[in-house]
């Protein structure tokens, strides 16, 4: 198997064949380019995996970005693993899980939805004064960031820089490819830390109902204020070019096929199902990484402890023997059970907010246009970006006509 294949252009517009040429070929593939990392692709394999974190190991992947020496001291300090949930295993992971799960609660989510709905249609409406607009610049970025960081309780006047370091943040993946020039970004790491560190500290004083006053409660004599920075920087990776993602995939995979399209919007109840068929079909996660703690077998292959293991969950939500015609894009699909959020104890922690995001996106935007459609020359000129980890649309440029309200 050719793994540089993985990141050719034409990959990064279509992964789909070759995920299905891996996944078809064989149920384990050793990548001698990612210093033999194994490639797992099939449902059956990969599932097991996931519910088995004592064999295959999250922490040990950690730090998993390695950031050039150049790039100093000050960025690997954000990205050490201490206390890290995503990178963390049992026993450490089920302490900070209750811990951050208790101020995270679906309630606390689902108490958000009004204010969502009202933060949507202000970018609608701004989107929607013309007729073609870019859905990602207008829509799917900033939603998710001014959600997260009103749920934190930024202050609105700091709501600017906020965006700004969160978007530094994500970049740091794109440092340890030497792609980026480190100075603006280590800057906004630096504020970013500044200003949570001082905020945590008044939260403490004065409580407000925030999530950071309620983190803040919940870890007290459990977790040091660097913690507390660090799980509020992993809300921000974590949460924004996902949820980002999974409205342009929506939005494309819709568009690429029409009568599902016209099929949402006669019937706006199939919304939170066009959702999960979306997650499914165009993951926003396409990929994770475990690292196996001993000497093990999968689909009877002996795999060596300390072996790396790369589950393509994109691959596996398109298994046809989970899935049926598991390459058609059906929102009215009725096999659950697709891997997009992860499996197990690491299960998304925010998954009940990018699927609420996502639901009233789409809720608000399809009845107030008609005509809806890409832009001409945007179809098949989408640019994927670069990382075959994370897939969703740098820009979709669409047009619409607005219906009269
Ligand atoms: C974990 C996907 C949105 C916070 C995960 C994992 C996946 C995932 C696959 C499992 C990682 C692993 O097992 O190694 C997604 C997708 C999203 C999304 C596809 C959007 C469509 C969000 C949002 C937040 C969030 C909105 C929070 C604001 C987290 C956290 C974890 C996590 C904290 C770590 C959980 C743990 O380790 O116990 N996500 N995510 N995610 N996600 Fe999400």
């Amino acid at each position: 198997m050719q793994p540089q294949a993985m990141w050719s252009p034409e990959n990064l517009r279509n992964p789909y064949p070759f995920y299905a040429a891996l996944r078809e070929s064989a149920p384990v593939h050793v990548l001698a380019a990612f210093g033999g990392t194994h490639a797992i692709t099939r449902y059956d394999d990969i599932a097991p995996i996931l519910k088995n974190p004592a064999l295959f190991s999250s922490q040990r992947i950690a730090p998993g970005l390695h950031l050039p020496k150049e790039v100093g001291e000050q960025a690997r300090r954000f990205f050490r693993a201490q206390n890290n949930l995503i990178a963390s295993d049992p026993p450490q992971h089920t302490r900070l899980r209750t811990l951050v799960s208790k101020a995270f609660t679906p309630r606390r989510v689902a108490e958000m939805e009004p204010r969502i709905r009202a933060i949507t249609r202000q970018l609608l409406e701004s989107m929607l004064a013309h007729e073609e607009f870019d859905l990602m610049a207008e829509l799917a970025v900033p939603l998710p960031v001014i959600v997260i960081s009103e749920m934190l309780g930024v202050e609105p006047e700091r709501r600017q820089d906020f965006k700004r370091w969160s978007d530094h943040v994500v970049q740091t993946v794109a440092l340890s490819q030497g792609k980026l020039d480190p100075g603006p970004i280590l800057q906004s790491l630096e504020q970013l830390h500044a200003y949570l560190e001082e905020t945590i500290e008044r939260r403490r004083r004065e409580p407000q109902d925030d999530l950071i006053s309620a983190l803040v409660e919940a870890a007290e004599g459990f977790l040091e204020v660097e913690d507390l920075i660090s799980f509020t920087r992993l809300l921000l990776v974590a949460g924004n070019e996902t949820t980002t993602n999974l409205l342009g995939n929506a939005l494309v995979s819709l568009l690429r096929a029409p009568s599902e399209l016209a099929r949402l919007q006669a019937t706006p109840t199939l919304v939170p199902s066009a959702i999960e068929e979306t997650l499914r079909y165009e993951g926003p996660v396409q990929s994770l990484m475990r690292m196996t703690t001993q000497d093990t077998q999968i689909a009877g292959h002996p795999i060596p402890e300390g072996t790396r293991l790369f589950l393509v969950l994109a691959a596996a939500n398109r298994d046809p023997r989970r899935f049926k015609e598991p390459e058609r894009f059906d929102i009215t699909r009725e096999d659950q059970g697709q891997l997009a959020f992860g499996h197990g104890v690491h299960f998304c922690l925010g998954a009940p907010l990018a699927r609420l995001e996502a639901r009233v996106a789409l809720e608000e935007l399809l009845p107030r246009v008609r005509q809806l459609a890409f832009a001409s020359g945007q179809e098949h000129d989408i640019d994927w970006g670069e990382s075959f980890l994370l897939r969703g649309p740098r820009r979709l440029r669409l047009r619409a006509e607005r219906c009269p309200s």
